[in-house]
């Protein structure tokens, strides 16, 4: 099963809604620039809450192909959760992702694997892809630890979702030394590890729901490195922090293919 490439940028707590509108426009207007072809690329934002009404409104407005999604989604379907968004929420704003279980999620927030799995149950439950996000911490890579731990966060996560709702998942790994760090992993590192997370999948719920599940790679993405990282097997698009601000870079970086020499 061909898997069409993802490639997501995570805005984290960057940009009002008026700037959003702006990076939005800018992005569609580069690719368009460019004859972009999104049935070939997948393009999504991940802006905070409070921009994602802007960004439907432009995304509607001018037609675009590119799609949009939120950063965390509530366990809770309603009621008394101060601060907390459902994804039933999400679902009419019109997102097609959740990112769930950041490193700056599971940080700071003390967010679980078992959280984090609600978190994609509910998030699938509202008709929206998850983005499940595991990676280790240097102390671990330094350890030699990296698979055995970043399988454990996928089983963990997993354990909550079961083979029914598992093939509409998408994951990614990025390794938190490589976040916001610009220490990129090398193509072999993202293979190395995507590939143990397919093979994990594989196991837990048979070969062909593992072939069709996206696998992400983040941490320190640019137009400079993607295309070797893209060139890697188990390596299905890039969850994209810091560049994803900069609609030029951002476009190249959708634009991965024509990088490939
Ligand atoms: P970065 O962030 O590209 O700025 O390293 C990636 C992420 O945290 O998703």
């Amino acid at each position: 099963m061909a898997r069409i490439p993802l490639m997501a940028g995570n805005w984290k707590m960057n940009l009002d809604h008026l700037e959003a509108t702006a990076l939005a426009q800018r992005l569609y207007w580069a690719l368009r620039d460019a004859n972009f072809d999104y049935s070939k690329v997948e393009v999504a934002l991940i802006p905070p809450f409070t921009d994602l009404r802007s960004v439907q409104t432009v995304t509607d407005a001018d037609n675009m192909a590119i799609v949009y999604g939120a950063q965390d989604v509530s366990v809770h379907a309603a009621g008394a959760y101060t601060g907390e968004i459902s994804a039933h929420m999400l679902a009419k704003l019109g997102c097609s992702f959740v990112v769930v279980g950041h490193s700056e999620r599971r940080q700071y927030h003390g967010e679980t694997d078992q959280e984090v799995g609600e978190k994609a149950k509910a998030a699938l439950g509202a008709g929206i892809t998850p983005i499940i996000c595991v990676g280790e911490a240097l102390a671990i890579r330094k350890a030699g630890e990296h698979v055995a731990y970043t399988l454990a966060q996928i089983d963990g996560v997993y354990a909550e979702l079961g083979p029914t709702l598992a093939p509409a998942t998408t994951v990614a790994y990025e390794p938190v030394w490589a976040i916001g760090t610009g220490e990129v992993a090398t193509p072999a590192d993202a293979q190395e590890v995507c590939g143990a997370i397919r093979g994990r999948l594989a196991a837990l719920f048979g070969r062909e729901t593992a072939e069709g599940i996206r696998i992400l790679y983040g941490g320190s993405v640019k137009a400079s490195n993607v295309a070797s990282i893209m060139a890697e097997a188990d390596v299905d698009g890039a969850l994209v922090g810091g560049a994803s601000l900069d609609p030029a870079e951002f476009s190249k970086i959708c634009r991965f293919a024509e990088l490939i020499a």
